[in-house]
């Protein structure tokens, strides 16, 4: 394999906090090798359209440009969830379309003497890295999501950070509920699968959880909350992910535009809306939204971003591509594409969390 001089790194999809720190300690542990280090601009936005960006598509990274910046949520490279070189968002006789740019992506790559790419994202991110392998890059990639939805790695980061920020939103949301005699529904993000929701749920003590892995019947959620207000507690919490639906019906989305893919979100007002028909109870809904992508990454999550970073450039300078850095704990090992893309990490039914919420009496909606 030809020598590695010159790395590239790209963020991409929506950001979690977390980011900056892989950035950092990539940048670090590469320009310790010797080797020199840039950002791509956006995703890989800064590649395909460089004449968006007046200083450059692509940023050297220094020493001096990742100082200081662990803490900090967002990306300093930025980000895009409408820029995949896969399905390209075109604009052909006002019509909108997508096109695949891979081709094209690699060939920017060569172009710019780019000698290996660490790919910082999620599963999108990770099916680009995959298909960017196979056609000659040498590349490794980083699991990024608040989701927590990628398979083969323990928990990506930025999960710790939504967790710990939805759990902080929930104490302060009973005091209010307590005081009203109300119930108060939380939706949270997590796209197609609950963790954001169940260890939230669970931590931050809400009496009803509803997620994707379980289609609700709210009658039955109904029935819980009439049975907690007859023991005397005349208020609760509830956590909907955003992706959570009715065991007779659907997500609530609006539908994908091109290069992007559908919105989820309005479950929870829906859930109350219908609570409302079925009960009398004085009901109020919270959507944490994006709130949960902002701020200052958890210690636990700069801890293993900085890990994750470090491994990257490892797993590169070892030889390896195609693979994306995964914690398995003590360790992060790395793992093919074809394992985690395209696949996802659902909240598995009998885990231990999913017992301990059942054994402590919380009502998933089944
Ligand atoms: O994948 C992370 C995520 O935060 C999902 O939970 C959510 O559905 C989605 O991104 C929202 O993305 P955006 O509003 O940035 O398009």
């Amino acid at each position: 394999m030809a020598d590695l001089r010159k790395l590239a790194l790209s963020t991409g999809g929506g950001d979690a906090p977390g980011l900056n720190a892989v950035i950092r300690a990539a940048t670090i542990a590469a320009i310790e090798r010797g080797w020199e280090c840039y950002g791509i601009r956006e995703g890989y936005n800064g590649l395909l359209q460089p004449e968006r960006f007046p200083t450059g598509g692509l940023i050297p990274l220094t020493r001096d440009s990742v100082r200081g910046i662990t803490h900090l949520g967002g990306t300093i490279l930025g980000t895009t969830n409408r820029g995949n070189p896969l399905r390209f968002p075109t604009l052909v006789n006002g019509q909108a379309g997508e096109v695949d740019r891979t081709d094209e992506l690699v060939a920017r790559i060569e172009a710019c003497g780019l000698d290996a790419l660490i790919a910082i994202g999620g599963d999108s991110s990770m099916a680009i890295a995959d298909v960017l392998g196979q056609k000659g890059v040498r590349v490794v990639g980083v699991p990024k999501t608040i989701d927590n939805d990628l398979e083969q790695t323990v928990v990506t980061f930025g999960f710790d950070t939504a967790v710990a920020f939805a759990t902080e939103c929930l104490d302060r949301l009973h005091s209010t509920a307590q005081a009203h005699q109300r119930v108060i529904v939380v939706e949270v993000m997590g796209r197609n699968v609950g963790w954001i929701a169940l260890n939230a749920g669970v931590a931050g003590t809400a009496h009803v959880i509803l997620i994707p892995e379980i289609p609700y019947d709210l009658t039955r959620v109904a029935a819980a909350l009439q049975a907690r207000f007859a023991r005397g507690r005349h208020y609760a919490l509830m956590v909907v992910a955003e992706g959570a639906r009715p065991i007779d019906g659907a997500v609530v989305a609006r539908a994908a535009e091109a290069g992007h893919a559908e919105k989820l979100g309005g479950v929870g007002e829906q859930v109350a809306e219908q609570l409302r028909a079925l009960t009398a109870f004085d009901l109020r809904t919270v959507t944490l939204g994006h709130l949960l992508r902002g701020g200052t990454p958890t210690s636990f999550d700069r801890l293993l971003s900085l890990r994750f970073g470090a491994a990257a450039v490892r797993a590169l300078a070892d030889g390896h591509t195609g693979v994306m850095v995964a914690l398995d704990p003590p360790t992060v090992k790395h793992v093919p594409f074809a394992e985690v893309s395209g696949r996802l990490k659902r909240v598995p039914l009998d885990s231990d969390t999913m017992v301990t919420a059942r054994e402590i009496g919380i009502c998933f909606g089944d």
